[in-house]
Parts: C-alpha cells; structure tokens; sequence
C-alpha cells in the first residue's frame, strides 16, 4: 500500500508550467527528498501535497484516499518550513502543544504528549523557556517537535535546515535520521543540498525544470546517474 501517491501532477501559473506531470508513489516508512535547483518546483509540489496549493491536473493521494479539495488540517500531515515561527510570548511547552491546543485535546493528554516529544528530541529541560531564550538548533527542534507532537501520517519538510550554520545543520541532518529510525513515519523533504539529500534519503526524486529527472535510492542516483544534469547536480566536484 503506498502512503503517499503523486498522480500526473500539473501546475500552471499562467502561461508558466511549474511542474510538468510528477509521478512518485510512497511507500509507507520512506524518507523521499526532492532535490533540485532554485525554482525547479519543489516547494510546489509540497505545498501541493499539504494542500496550501491545488493543481492544476493530476491527484494527491495520502492512505489510499484522493485529498484533492480537502483542507490541509483534514489531510493528516504536519509540515516544517525553512522560516518556522515560533510563538515569541509562549513557553517551549506551549508552543509544541499549541497545535493540540488549537484542537481542545484536553490539557493532561496534551502535557504527556508534550513530554514525550520533548524527550525524543532532547529538549525536556528546555520546557519552560522562552524561544528568545533558545539557541538556533533548539529553536529548530522546538518547530519540528510541533509538528511531531501531532504524529500525522506524513511529515513534510521544506528545507527546514537552512537557516542554520554548516555544524548545527549536521547535527540536526542525524538527529532527523535518529527520529526517522526510531518513528518510521513517512517522510516527504524538500532541500536543494546535495548532502542532505544523500544521508537523509531512502530514496531522492532529482527534480529539474517541473520535471523529475531521476528518483532512486541515494547509491542509484550517486553510482548511475541517469542524465549528465544529475551527475553534475549530485556528483562531488559535479
Ligand atoms: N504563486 C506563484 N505565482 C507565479 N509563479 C510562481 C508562484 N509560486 C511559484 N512560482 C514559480 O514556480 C517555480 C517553482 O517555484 P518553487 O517555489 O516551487 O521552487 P523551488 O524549487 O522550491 O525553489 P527554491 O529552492 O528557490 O525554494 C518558480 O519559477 C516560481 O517563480
Ligand atoms: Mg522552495
């Protein structure tokens, strides 16, 4: 069963075609990246997946179940941005749980699964502080575990590392790959680095122009480029 489908999906902006026909189906438990250049679409085809935009063909399909048309809140994923903004005001608990909050999940069950979030991703200690009070990496943590505190079916990242320096970023880059492990959630992230792409990955879709120029497993993609555009892209000196 795939958890995720991505059907023929078109996007026009105007007389633009961002994405020209994308076809990836996921099984449950993959870490999928989709890498590429500035604009080659990645963002919209998340976006398109989180239902913050629609298509213009194609369909979305999450457990079997076409999600054309229905809201983001109903589709059963949480998603991190690369600018995650916390709630300034608001204690790390809170603004983990403010998502279950929103939802009127009552107040015990929220703190236990505040705490159990918070202890996954080593940031317990850090509960009762102020974001203004935080490192970039905790921040960090602190706007992947609202969306982790939620356990969706799918997690969708859009380049949610970028914002942080060259140590923080690999620091995080193994802490996902440990939640991943661990979680086994279904994973759809979106980075236009390389690296990030080859570690994180089970498999990587290499997008270019709205296209997808090569999805395999990081080795495949590495070892037997499919086009020169992807050796050059992933290859290292390209
Ligand atoms: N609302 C919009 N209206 C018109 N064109 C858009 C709109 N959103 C995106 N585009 C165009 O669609 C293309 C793909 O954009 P997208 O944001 O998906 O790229 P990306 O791969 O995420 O790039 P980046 O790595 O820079 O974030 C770009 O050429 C962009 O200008
Ligand atoms: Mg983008």
């Amino acid at each position: 069963m795939s958890a995720v489908e991505i059907r023929n999906i078109q996007k026009r902006y105007g007389d633009v075609e961002t994405l020209k026909g994308i076809d990836i189906a996921l099984e449950s438990g993959e870490f999928l990246v989709l890498l590429g250049s500035s604009g080659c679409g990645k963002s919209t085809l998340l976006n398109i997946i989180a239902g913050l935009a629609e298509p213009s063909g194609g369909d979305i399909l999450i457990g079997e179940r076409s999600v054309l048309g229905a809201h983001p809140k109903d589709r059963d994923i949480a998603m991190v941005f690369q600018s995650y903004a916390l709630y300034p005001n608001m204690s790390v608990a809170r603004n983990i749980g403010f998502g279950l909050e929103m939802r009127k999940v009552p107040a015990s069950e929220r703190e236990k699964a505040v705490r159990n979030t918070a202890r996954l991703l080593q940031i317990e200690n850090l509960l009762d502080r102020k974001p203004s009070q935080l490192s970039g990496g905790q921040r960090q943590r602190v706007a992947i575990g609202r969306a982790l505190v939620r356990n969706p079916q799918v997690f969708l990242f859009d380049e949610p590392l970028s914002n942080l320096d060259a140590k923080l970023r690999m620091e995080m880059r193994t802490e996902l790959k440990r939640l991943h492990q661990m979680l086994k959630t279904t994973v759809v992230y979106v980075t236009h680095d390389q690296i990030e792409a080859m570690t994180l990955a089970t498999r990587i879709a290499v997008m270019r122009d709205g296209r997808i120029e090569q999805l395999g497993t990081p080795e495949e993609i590495y070892d037997r480029p499919a086009t020169l555009y992807v050796a050059g892209f992933v290859g290292s000196p390209p």
